[in-house]
């Protein structure tokens, strides 16, 4: 490679070695262009040279042991810094209660500048180089990181990268006419090839933004995936590519742990094709994680796919060449609220079995909720075997989880409801679709308590998964939806913002006392997190498989490591429940501390059993 005489042996050396497949990619993707490839190699040097020594230690340590991430020790949290605490120093100052709750990796909803009435919950970047002010600044944001690495914390952060906000220098520009500039998004100045792209791409909210197209006061028309102040970036653009990694790499240097690449498989368009998870967006997140192995090893990706279950394991790479470190297991948090509906878990069953075939170093990013949408991507395939075809089971689950269902206690809206296309996805928190809130209000003791089993056999079931259960700041204290938001003009049309409420301090105060509903989920959450810790059955590389129970009502999973093994049983039904062993099981139940021996034991409604042999 062309010899650049100021690169430090560290940084020349991790560039040298992985030299041919990134300048190949590149040449691939971007024409030959060497000029702009030399020009990235420069500003990555730079970003390099700029990085502090602590976060240059923790490169260097993190290198050495390149799966620091895939154990039983690490617990997420994901929450929005004014709903917590109002601001990054607040949520400094909250660090101990972060600690309290078994949390040592903090996902922070985006915080970086954005037009207040069209964000999209900062999800319309202004500007990848500064904070929102209400939240704070750039030293804030480094003083916070700092101080979680002092504490262990790892901080998670989303790069938006499929879009900017329509406020964006660059898209400010390109509205005035700047050739240049209108060249890093998608510009038509009539809708032949808009109206050519709409044939095949679907819409993300055929509702709240319809279609893929904005026309702007000048006429243009710009391509706009989501929201119609969200600008998609031209990736085609090696400026782009170039400019984009940029502000990752300076997100990197103020101490970011894992980079969020926010809605990862839109960003490469191609006419006549659906625009989703094109061949070329693996060769750009191959490149972005050559780039962050050469600048900042000790960051990780987490890729934000929201597909398919065949689409998404692909994002990992091989083993030669892989792309992110992380992903969502999305289609097992939909299956597990398909099957609390159901009470029926052979599709969770013929899940986990899939799962469990895939290679050991792939570690999922395990959830319940998220700050989006439930949608039903479940296996309909699967499905159609017993019956239940795809739109009507959809209109199940939506009327299940609204509590229009006959008998159900769940407190759900309707997200994106297009009576036409039958597809509408689901909000609500935890402890919303569980039935805690019907509960509350209808002041039935009973019904709270099965609520709450429900609520916890839930996280119980995320915690036995492999890979890094990440729990929505609320759920800890069975927070409760929030209507609030009807009353804002600006989330009103966003049912999303139903589970995106400010986090309660008075309720989180309450999370001592186990006679409250707060301090019952609280504890529970945080003793399963603390025995997780303790055993490495645990561990995201351990062996797992699904075991037969004899009972459609409850999903049996064996784990395995290093000779122990893990017996796992959760009873998806809001009645006691037998539960068949494959053969005689011996062992400790890790939460009752009780011995096990015998072929059977019964459930409790909603209950779980942690059998260690
Ligand atoms: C991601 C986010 C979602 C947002 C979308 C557009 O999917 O999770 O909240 O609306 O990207 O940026
Ligand atoms: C779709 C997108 C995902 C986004 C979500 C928001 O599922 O695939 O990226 O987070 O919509 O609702």
């Amino acid at each position: 490679m062309k010899q650049t005489a100021n690169w430090e042996q560290e940084f020349a050396e991790r560039f040298e070695a992985r030299f041919d497949e990134f300048r190949q990619l590149y040449c691939e993707v971007y024409n030959n262009d060497m000029q702009a490839f030399y020009w990235l190699a420069g500003a990555m040097h730079e970003y390099y040279e700029k990085r502090n020594a602590a976060l240059k230690a923790l490169d260097r340590k993190r290198e050495k042991e390149p799966f620091w991430y895939s154990t039983n020790s690490l617990v997420g949290m994901m929450l929005y810094v004014d709903n917590f605490a109002d601001n990054l120093k607040g949520v400094r100052e909250k660090i101990d209660y972060i600690k309290e709750s078994g949390v040592n990796y903090l996902h922070l909803m985006p915080l970086l500048k954005s037009p207040k009435d069209r964000s999209d919950g900062g999800y319309a970047v202004s500007d990848f180089r500064r904070v929102q002010p209400e939240l704070g600044t750039m030293k804030d944001l480094e003083a916070l990181t700092a101080e979680c690495h002092i504490n262990d914390i790892s901080v998670c952060l989303d790069f938006v990268m499929n879009h900017t906000s329509e406020d964006h220098a660059w898209a400010k520009a390109a509205r005035e006419g700047d050739e240049e500039m209108k060249k890093r998004y998608f510009f038509f100045d009539n809708w032949d090839i808009p109206f050519e792209f709409e044939r095949t791409v679907p819409q993300v909210f055929p509702t709240t933004a319809p279609g893929n197209f904005t026309q702007l006061d000048s006429g243009d028309i710009v391509m706009t995936t989501f929201y119609p102040y969200q600008w998609d970036l031209n990736y085609g653009n090696c400026v782009v590519f170039n400019d984009m990694v940029c502000n990752m790499l300076s997100l990197c240097n103020r101490g970011i742990d894992i980079i969020r690449l926010d809605a990862v498989p839109y960003i490469w368009k191609e006419l006549g094709t659906n625009c989703r998870n094109l061949p070329t967006v693996h060769k750009l997140v191959r490149m972005m994680r050559i780039i962050s192995e050469i600048v900042c090893p000790s960051v990780l990706l987490l890729g934000e796919v929201v597909m398919e279950p065949s689409k998404v394991a692909p994002y990992f790479g091989t083993k030669d060449k892989p792309e992110c470190h992380m992903l969502y297991n999305v289609t097992t948090m939909a299956s597990t609220w398909h099957t609390v509906a159901t009470k029926d878990v052979r599709l969770l069953r013929f899940q986990m079995l899939q799962l469990s075939e895939l290679p050991k170093d792939y570690v999922f990013l395990n959830y319940l909720r998220c700050h989006d949408d439930i949608g039903w991507g479940l296996d309909y395939e699967y499905l159609s075997g017993f019956g239940m075809n795809e739109i009507p089971h959809k209109k199940f689950l939506n009327d299940y989880f609204t509590g229009r269902f006959e008998g159900s206690p769940s407190r759900g809206e309707l997200y994106n409801d297009d009576e036409s296309l039958g597809d509408a996805r689901l909000c609500g928190t935890t402890a919303s679709l569980c039935g805690i809130e019907t509960a509350l209000t209808e002041n039935d003791a009973k019904a709270l308590k099965t609520a709450v089993d429900c609520d916890i056999m839930l996280h119980a079931y995320m915690m036995t998964q492999s890979g890094i259960p990440v729990i929505y700041s609320g759920d800890e204290i069975a927070q409760l939806n929030d209507e609030s938001y009807h009353d804002d003009p600006d989330k009103s049309p966003d049912s999303r913002y139903l589970h995106r409420g400010r986090f309660d301090w008075t309720k989180a105060e309450k999370r001592t006392d186990n006679k409250t509903v707060e301090g019952t989920v609280y504890q529970a959450l945080t003793e399963l997190e603390r025995i997780r810790r303790e055993h490495e059955v645990f561990t995201a590389s351990a062996d797992f498989s699904v075991t037969d129970t004899i009972n459609k009502h409850v999903l049996g999973i064996k784990r395995e490591y290093q000779g122990k093994k893990l017996y796992a049983f959760f009873n998806f039904s809001a009645e006691k429940q037998v539960v068949f062993f494959d053969g005689i099981l011996s062992g400790v139940e890790l939460i009752s501390g009780e011995t096990v021996r015998g072929l059977s034991e019964t459930l409790e409604p909603y209950g779980f059993l942690w059998i260690l042999c």
